[in-house]
């Protein structure tokens, strides 16, 4: 019997979203800067004779077709099959401790973990370009996890240009339980701005105008928070009180709820989180204090 494999699927912040234009296939370009922080789900896989099984002990999220484990192992034996491949089987669990529908891209997390988990497991040995390509089909987030801790994205996310970066710190990370829908920020965003597939003279990528990402964090940016605030001000409280604590950077995570802030070491973080705790009132959140990775938890993977 084969041993189990774990991986830890991290969640992503992103520092920089620029919505640059509407595509023709229903989605948008975009500019963004990425960065792997030390919030997980773990995933474990058990080789089986065939067939696919998924346990979620600890969320209401749902194990059928819809799960993006279930697409990602589906979508890997299809090719397999196409490409003369034995047939193999496998048993998941998945314990959620990324929030779901947050900006955090968990479920991109756990596809991209899921197509490198069974890459070893069923010793196919696929390189991570043909492995990325692949989850690019399942969520536009999905081929970031890929490469990083920290990339440029662009695109609709299938662009992806890891670069090294000397950002360091703590986040403090709150999810105010919200669900907020990709789709919907996204088409807000667009007729809001008045965006065509055209493309503007916004369609200029900031690393193309030679900025650092360290310049980046001076200029952080999410044009979706211009819809998401709008729906839901709370959100706007938040971050004015993070913003009070002397983070250096603090926005919207992808088209949100998720908020956060950079501080320079775990300590400030903590006592900022203690700060936020008793800040925030009239809504349900969780908060976390985690650390932006400096390598990327599938590097070991491959
Ligand atoms: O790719 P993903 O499933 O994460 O995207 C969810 C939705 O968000 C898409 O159906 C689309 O409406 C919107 N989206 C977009 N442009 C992107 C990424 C997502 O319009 N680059």
């Amino acid at each position: 019997m084969k041993q189990d494999l774990t991986l830890q699927a991290p969640a992503k912040i992103n520092s920089y979203l620029k919505v640059l234009k509407q595509r023709t296939d229903g989605f948008h370009n975009l500019s963004s800067l990425m960065h792997m922080v030390g919030l997980y789900d773990r995933l474990t896989f058990q080789e089986k004779e065939s067939g696919i099984a998924l346990h979620i002990p600890n969320s209401p999220l749902p194990s059928d077709g819809s799960n993006l484990v279930i697409q990602a192992t589906e979508l890997l034996q299809q090719k397999m099959d196409e490409e003369g491949y034995p047939k193999k089987g496998v048993s998941i669990i998945l314990e959620k401790e990324i929030p779901l529908a947050a900006g955090l891209a968990g479920g991109s997390s756990d596809a991209a973990a899921t197509l490198i988990g069974l890459n070893r497991l069923w010793s196919l040995f696929w390189p991570k370009q043909k492995l990325a390509a692949l989850g690019a089909a399942l969520g536009s987030d999905v081929p970031f996890f890929f490469d990083g801790p920290t990339a440029w994205v662009s695109g609709r996310g299938e662009i992806v240009r890891p670069i090294q970066s000397d950002i360091k710190g703590w986040i403090v990370l709150v999810h105010p339980q919200i669900p907020v829908s990709t789709a919907s920020t996204f088409k807000a965003y667009s007729e809001r701005i008045g965006l065509t597939n055209q493309g503007t003279a916004l369609n200029i990528r900031p690393e193309e105008r030679g900025l650092s990402s360290e310049d980046v964090l001076r200029s952080a940016l999410n044009d979706l928070e211009l819809v998401t605030f709008d729906r839901f001000p709370i959100l706007k409280v938040i971050k004015d009180l993070l913003q009070s604590l002397d983070g250096q950077l603090t926005l919207m995570s992808g088209s949100g709820p998720t908020l956060f802030a950079l501080f320079g070491d775990q300590e400030k973080a903590e006592k900022a989180a203690r700060q936020v705790e008793q800040g925030i009132q009239g809504i349900s959140f969780k908060l976390w204090v985690i650390p932006l990775l400096r390598q990327t938890p599938f590097e070991w993977v491959f």
